[in-house]
């Protein structure tokens, strides 16, 4: 039976593709789910991939993936800088969760250089554009 991986993606993420592209690319959120789906089908991983601009909606995605212990990838995006509620639900996973970032967070506005999420994370890949999400199942899929 395949691991099951929930790849949980915050505001404005749904927007790939139109967003920035010079930043984000021009790949569009379908896109990147259905790449992550296939590569996570050739490592043996079940991988479902959401999108939410609601606070609420991830906070309950990442209680579900708590109770149930499902690994997590997650790009909480501008929560990631100062949204403390989704640090404590990311607290309270306890199997292997990954934060990525598309941009390198660090070269970029003062304001992005701290996530308030990284703490409570196994891990975290910044700046290798979308690649970074398949990083992040290749390692999960060794775990
Ligand atoms: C981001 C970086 C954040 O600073 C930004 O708010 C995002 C996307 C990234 O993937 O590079 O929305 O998380």
């Amino acid at each position: 039976m395949s691991k099951p991986v929930l790849v949980l993606n915050g505001p404005n993420l749904g927007r790939l593709g139109r967003r920035e592209p010079q930043i984000y690319g021009t790949t569009t959120h379908g896109d990147l789910a259905a790449r992550l789906i296939e590569y996570g089908r050739e490592l043996g991983l079940d991988v479902e991939v959401r999108q939410t601009d609601s606070e609420e909606r991830m906070i309950g995605w990442i209680h579900q993936a708590a109770d149930d212990r499902i690994p997590v990838v997650i790009n909480p995006a501008a929560w990631s800088h100062y949204n403390i509620a989704i640090a404590d639900a990311l607290a309270q996973v306890e199997a292997p969760c990954i934060e990525v970032h598309i941009s390198n967070i660090a070269t970029r506005e003062e304001f992005r250089h701290h996530s308030v999420v990284s703490a409570h994370v196994t891990g975290t890949i910044a700046g290798l554009g979308l690649k970074g999400y398949e990083l992040a199942l290749a390692w999960l899929a060794t775990v």
